[in-house]
């Protein structure tokens, strides 16, 4: 038995330590963004944050996430308030079929929480681990600047709001 914090809130998981992440978010919890694609951390499709860097959960087994903090895509938003990187995929049209896109979400938002000013190439750099067999690149490159002028709006009028 274990606590599993997964989007500000602690679960109770009996389960093998040696169980991949992805499993309980799907199974357990009933957390489906993320996705099974490969199983074999080689597309991207399972990405989730875990302490600030984005990890592919089908091959990171609960004994490492002891006390750490999984935050799945339905941890940063929801339909009625998205969060700008939501809302940037959402205006950019920026899925085709959708597979991959909760994982490029969960990805371009682990490099926007380190980066809030990311070039073309650093952006291709962080998202080569994920892919994406429609070919929605460039939609998706341009979602996450448009993502990046959102979040960088909201970090403008916080700063101006605590000078005030
Ligand atoms: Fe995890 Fe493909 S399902 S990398």
């Amino acid at each position: 038995m274990m606590t599993l914090k997964v989007n500000g809130r602690d679960h109770r998981i009996d389960a093998d330590p040696d169980t991949p992440l992805l499993y309980v978010l799907r199974e357990d919890l009933k957390l489906n963004a993320a996705k099974f694609g490969c199983g074999l951390g080689q597309c991207g499709s399972c990405t989730v944050i875990v302490d600030g860097k984005a990890v592919l959960s089908c091959v990171t087994p609960l004994l490492l996430l002891e006390g750490k903090q999984v935050t799945t895509l339905e941890g940063l938003g929801s339909i009625e308030a998205p969060s700008p990187i939501q809302r940037a995929f959402i205006e950019e049209q920026a899925a085709q079929c959708g597979y991959c896109i909760p994982g490029m979400m969960m990805q371009a938002q682990a490099l926007l929480q380190r980066n809030l000013r990311p070039s073309d190439e650093q952006i291709r750099a962080a998202l080569e681990p994920n892919l994406c067999r429609c070919g929605t690149h460039m939609r998706i490159l341009r979602a996450v600047h448009r993502a990046a002028a959102l979040m960088q709006t909201a970090d403008a009028s916080t700063a101006q709001g605590s000078a005030q």
